[in-house]
């Protein structure tokens, strides 16, 4: 009897293979770390090869002593927007995998900012016109890579995001395809008309045959070729992580939040069949498409959450391991008056300002390093503050509560205070690997493990609630001095 589903979590940082049973238990998991290059300032790059490697080696160590006749089929989720060229005759990659954290197009994006094409690129994508996104490093690639833009030409190299090269390598070549998701981070996908967008391709000169087959995130990708696992196993399920993790919390209904809290923090909120376009510089992106039929959210990413706390260890020395800030925070106290502005490599939404730099302020004499350390988590929940309220200006009138994942929010105290400053009820989830759960549901939904959306609703468990408790008085004080505290870090850089 079948009864496992493979989810491939394919990250910035590491590579992780989890085995769930049906009802969304962990099996066997494992994880595996691979090189960053960085071949000049603002530039990151990874090798493809260790992108192959590193999944399908976790995959093997996932599937060890499991006999793979029990295993129904699988489903890839991966880190979004970064960038693969291969040329189909060969299978080999023309260059790196250009990650999206790498800033090399960034005079390009400001330039076509300055010819006005920011409104025409954000109404059809949903997004901004950023190095962040994919088509900007495509083009790069066809005009840096010797004879790239004449193969391109020739109809002979392929575009792909990871989930897709992935694909690609899963099914010995056999497929070329990619999920709405993946494709609505792109900077070529109209997300209204759920297509490639020739204009798009014009401006960035991509040419159509370079491109992946968009389908659904439950959807039938093939399956994977016999020698890798010994038995050839189905792909059903393919989303980018934050979309996963936003199914694995089963944030079904429009109002639904869900934040993710590793190194950044990425939060989205389900606006339902509605694209809402933000005023705010949020993104407007597909949260997951099933039958044809796409669900839209808006999205808002903070750089330093997770990282903050390392930078208290690591670079300021306050404390030896992530969980001694949980004792220096409730010795302090949440009403204080240190802040701590993270903006070690820039502000994300809504502020979006590439120069802004960190900051701690409002010290006095008696502060040490419990003040600065709370100040520090208390910043995480005062920027997600500040994503919430973005939210509400861009008309997300319902909210209905947040539901938290990622490996910070086993920080008690730090989920606390976003329930304090949010003044809404904060959920945490039984299984907190809510991006390899998401990416299992679609792949299982597909593989007819579950009905229907409802049947994975009721596996969503939660493992515990943490209600506001500060007064409207105190949150609207402290969070006004949050507000006081980012402006002087703006106006410092601007
Ligand atoms: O948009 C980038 C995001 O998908 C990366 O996620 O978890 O690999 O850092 P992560």
């Amino acid at each position: 009897m079948s009864k496992y589903l493979l989810a491939i979590d394919q990250g910035t940082t590491s590579s992780r293979a989890i085995l769930f049973d049906t009802k969304g238990n962990i099996v066997q998991s494992a994880q595996q770390e691979f090189p960053q290059i960085y071949p000049q300032n603002g530039w990151v790059e990874h090798d493809p090869e260790d992108l192959w490697s590193s999944t399908l080696e976790v995959c093997q160590q996932a599937l060890k002593d499991i006999d793979v006749n029990e295993v129904i089929g699988l489903g890839v989720t991966n880190q979004r927007e970064t960038t693969l060229v291969w040329d189909a005759r060969t299978g080999k990659t023309v260059y790196n995998a250009i990650v999206w954290q790498d800033r090399r197009t960034a005079d390009y994006c400001r330039g076509l900012q300055h010819d006005g094409l920011e409104a025409m690129v954000s109404y059809k994508t949903g997004l901004l016109l950023d190095p962040y996104f994919s088509g900007t490093k495509v083009r790069w690639i066809l005009n840096n890579v010797d004879g790239a833009r004449e193969a391109a030409e020739q109809g002979h190299l392929r575009f792909g995001t990871v989930d897709s090269y992935l694909l690609w390598r899963l099914t010995d070549g056999k497929r070329h395809a990619t999920d709405a998701t993946n494709a609505s981070r792109t900077l070529l996908f109209n997300i209204q008309e759920q297509c490639w967008d020739n204009q798009l391709l014009n401006l960035f000169g991509i040419p159509e045959s370079m491109l992946p087959e968009v389908l659904n995130s439950a959807d039938d990708f093939g399956e994977t070729a016999e020698h890798w696992f010994g038995k050839s196993l189905p792909i059903g399920g393919m989303a980018g992580d934050q979309h996963a993790a936003m199914f694995g919390q089963a944030c079904f209904e429009p109002g639904m939040i869900k934040s993710t809290y590793g190194t950044g923090c990425f939060m989205m909120v389900n606006t339902g069949d509605e694209q809402l376009k933000s005023r705010n510089k949020l993104l407007s992106t597909v949260a997951y498409r099933l039958d044809g039929k796409p669900v839209f959210a808006l999205e808002g990413s903070i750089f330093m959450a997770g990282a903050t706390i390392q930078w208290l260890r690591d670079g300021a020395g306050f404390i030896e391991k992530a969980s001694d800030s949980v004792a220096l925070a409730e010795k302090t106290g949440k009403d204080q008056s240190v802040y701590m502005v993270p903006a070690f490599t820039g502000l994300g939404a809504p502020y979006w300002n590439a120069d802004a730099r960190g900051a701690i302020v409002g010290m006095t004499r008696d502060t040490g390093p419990a003040e600065i350390v709370t100040a520090g988590l208390q910043a995480i929940g005062y920027q997600t503050r500040d994503l919430v309220e973005a939210m509400k200006r861009d008309g997300v009138t319902n909210l209905k509560g947040l539901r938290v994942d990622g490996g910070m929010v086993v920080n008690e105290w730090a989920v606390q205070f976003l329930a304090d400053i949010l003044q809404v009820p904060v959920d945490r989830p039984m299984i907190t690997e809510t991006t390899a759960l998401g990416v299992a549901f679609f792949a299982g939904l597909q593989l007819g493990v579950y009905k229907d959306i409802d049947e994975i609703r009721g596996i969503w468990t939660q493992e515990k609630e943490f209600a506001p408790s500060l007064s409207d008085e105190t949150v609207e004080r402290l969070y006004s001095g949050w507000l006081k505290a980012v402006k002087g870090v703006r106006t410092i850089t601007e």
